[in-house]
């Protein structure tokens, strides 16, 4: 939930919701991720799909991943294949800059993603979505373009590799080819489509019922032809995100083949749980629920003591007998995120369950986790300049083949011939032919010798498809009523 007029909704959801704007458990309970994955058609992530993670890359499996965090995705088996195969993807994801300062949850998606791109060596978009926060919030443009800028600076201070990854600002980046797709796409969405996807009502600014494509465009490469050329299919796309964006791509995917583009895939997180109780996702607007990246020790401590919710017992006796309830008990649900020594995490949750841990305590094992986590971000973001920022942001073209694999002289390995029919603006070596990579697929898929598929096979392949999703949604259903 981001806005504070949703925090201060009086009445309590009697069905959950979850959408970009507003989350809440039924009843003001926790959220039931069981619920969403079948609701919204999304796959859970099992064992051995974080195993094959794990394969490809030669990398152990982010905390984050092999905890259940990152618990939902759509086709992240596809991207693992076309990765065994040799194709190239690219990482997307965001922020909608409404506040000075990222709390604590923010911190979920853009770490992954830092882990995502150095595993897999591939590129990175970032979209700073200041129109959105200008649309939903009583901020004017210029205040959501001065906080994109600020945001962007957290950003960059968890890590990421200024040659792979591109930050823009929606307002300063409306760049043609993104302007295209997002009216390609929006021509394939009614309004009725997004009154039910997103709950847009007679009440919603005109802005916010068009504002689904400008998030959904940045999935097609041609967005970004300085880093990718000007084809839709050279690469697919891979979104990490909490599931709370999932509307927004789940309306993407929809619209991806009519508009000749792959489906993005995405990889979908839990919410990072608010400090006083676990229904709703944490909030930068209610200080109490949240922990800022900005915040001192001292603060944080406050904070945890008086605010995170304990799953303890009332007595000091009780919960010597009866132990910590893990299930409840905010310091755990955090220290699951946040602790990366995985040892020491399970000798917790022992000790704590079993009641020889007071809750005292493990608020005290929490200060000690997040604090150097907030020092280091700080320190980090105070290293962060303007010319960084500016390098992050430039649409200065860059060298294809570069974005991908180890680093190295590659603008050296090109051509000259390659270099020097390079079109301004244009990455370096990028793939000039509309589905390079497509023809490739619909070679394996059809057995033709490198031929465009004929219309009918475009039409076979796509029902295919169709009905492949279908049946993966129906299976998903499934395996989660069998889990409860
Ligand atoms: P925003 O700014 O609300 O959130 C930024 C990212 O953080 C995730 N997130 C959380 N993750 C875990 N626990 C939480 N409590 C929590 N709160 C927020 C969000 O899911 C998001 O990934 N419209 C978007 C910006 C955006 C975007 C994207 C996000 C544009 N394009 C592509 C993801 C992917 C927004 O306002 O995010």
């Amino acid at each position: 939930m981001t806005d504070a007029e949703d925090d201060a909704r009086e009445t309590r959801a009697t069905e959950q919701v979850v959408t970009p704007w507003d989350v809440e458990g039924k009843d003001g309970g926790g959220i039931d991720y069981d619920k969403l994955v079948r609701d919204f058609g999304c796959s859970t992530i099992d064992r051995g799909m974080i195993e094959r993670v794990e394969r490809v890359t030669g990398v152990k499996a982010h905390p984050f991943l092999r905890r259940g965090m990152f618990f939902a995705h759509r086709e992240l088996d596809l991207i693992l294949d076309a990765y065994e195969r040799g194709e190239k993807f690219y990482l997307y994801t965001g922020r909608g800059p409404s506040s000075e300062s990222l709390h604590l949850g923010h911190l979920i998606p853009f770490h992954f993603t830092k882990w995502l791109q150095d595993a897999f060596k591939v590129p990175l978009v970032i979209q700073l979505t200041d129109d959105e926060k200008f649309l939903w919030k009583d901020l004017s443009l210029e205040e959501c373009g001065r906080l994109a800028r600020e945001n962007a600076k957290d950003i960059i201070a968890c890590g990421f590799d200024p040659k792979r990854t591109f930050i823009f600002s929606d307002v300063e980046y409306m760049s043609t080819p993104f302007y295209k797709n997002m009216m390609k796409i929006a021509k394939c969405v009614t309004l009725n489509q997004v009154k039910g996807i997103f709950g847009f009502t007679g009440e919603s600014n005109i802005g916010q019922v068009g504002f689904p494509p400008t998030q959904a465009a940045p999935s097609f490469p041609d967005c970004f032809p300085h880093m990718f050329g000007e084809s839709k299919t050279s690469l697919r796309c891979l979104i990490p995100c909490a599931i709370d964006q999932d509307p927004y791509f789940r309306m993407t995917r929809d619209v991806a083949p009519r508009i000749g583009g792959y489906k993005p895939a995405l990889i979908e997180s839990r919410f990072f749980p608010a400090l006083k109780g676990e229904s709703g996702k944490m909030s930068a607007s209610d200080a109490t629920s949240a922990i800022y990246v900005t915040d001192t020790p001292k603060e944080i401590k406050t904070k945890v003591n008086k605010y995170a919710f304990s799953g303890g017992q009332l007595t000091v006796e009780d919960h010597r007998r009866l132990g910590g309830n893990l299930d409840t008990d905010i310091s755990w649900k955090w220290l699951n995120f946040f602790l990366d020594d995985d040892q020491a995490l399970a000798e917790i949750g022992e000790e704590y369950s079993s009641g020889r841990m007071l809750s005292g305590e493990i608020k005290a094992k929490l200060i000690e986790t997040l604090v150097p986590i907030c020092q280091g971000h700080q320190d980090a973001r105070a290293k962060v300049t303007d010319a960084m920022i500016d390098e992050f942001m430039s649409t200065k073209p860059r060298v294809f083949s570069s974005l991908f694999g180890d680093m190295g002289d590659v603008a050296g390995a090109l051509d000259e011939a390659t270099i020097a029919n390079t079109k301004p603006g244009i990455a370096i070596g990028a793939p000039e032919d509309e589905g390079l990579v497509k023809k490739e697929q619909d070679k394996a898929q059809t057995g033709e010798d490198g031929g465009q598929m004929s219309k009918s096979q475009q039409k076979k392949l796509l029902k295919e498809q169709q009905i492949a999703e279908k049946k993966r949604a129906k299976e998903a259903a499934k395996a989660a009523a069998q889990a409860q």
